[in-house]
């Protein structure tokens, strides 16, 4: 690969709001994007990342945990009731979740190296001609989603 071949990839990845909603992914593409995740600079080793992956039904399922976290908040209803089924607009939603570490620092570092992580994933995807979109947890559902997750408590 040149420098320019890598720079094209690099620029060619945006965000991407429209995507074909039904289009299946290949599952060993989506564990390959993680395991693309995985290889970002981890300081101390501590691999922090944690990964949900959510096809199908289950988009559904995860939109409902974010959704009642918000309701739980006193979220405004429309906004809540568009969560239920935000997670749908995308055949494979990753959340992707970071450890805690040892000390305030390592839990730094930690959510550091899941940011690299993503965007090795991110770019991943775009190689193989993908769309994809970061987006953050709905404010105050992350303990939640986590759960839902199976994660560790902590992990955020
Ligand atoms: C940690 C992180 C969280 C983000 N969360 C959101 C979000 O919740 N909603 C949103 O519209 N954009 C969010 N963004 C921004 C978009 O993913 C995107 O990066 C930004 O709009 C720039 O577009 P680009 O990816 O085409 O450069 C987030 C970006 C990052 C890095």
């Amino acid at each position: 690969m040149t420098f320019d071949d890598f720079l094209a990839l690099v620029v060619s990845r945006r965000t991407q709001l429209v995507m074909d909603q039904e289009r299946d992914v290949d599952p060993n593409l989506v564990e390959k994007l993680c395991e693309a995740a995985a290889w970002a600079p981890n300081h101390q080793q501590t691999w922090p990342w944690r990964f949900g992956v959510f096809t199908g039904e289950s988009r559904r399922g995860l939109g409902e945990v974010a959704a009642e976290a918000m309701k739980r908040r006193g979220d405004a209803e429309n906004k809540v009731e568009k969560t239920r089924t935000k997670y749908l607009r995308a055949p494979v939603i990753i959340v992707v979740g970071t450890a805690p570490g040892d000390s305030e620092l390592q839990t730094e570092e930690n959510r550091d190296a899941v940011a690299a992580g993503i965007q090795n994933l991110l770019l991943g995807a775009t190689a193989m001609g993908l769309g994809s979109f970061w987006s953050s947890c709905p404010k105050g559902a992350n303990d939640d989603v986590a759960r839902h997750c199976g994660w560790d408590p902590g992990t955020t």
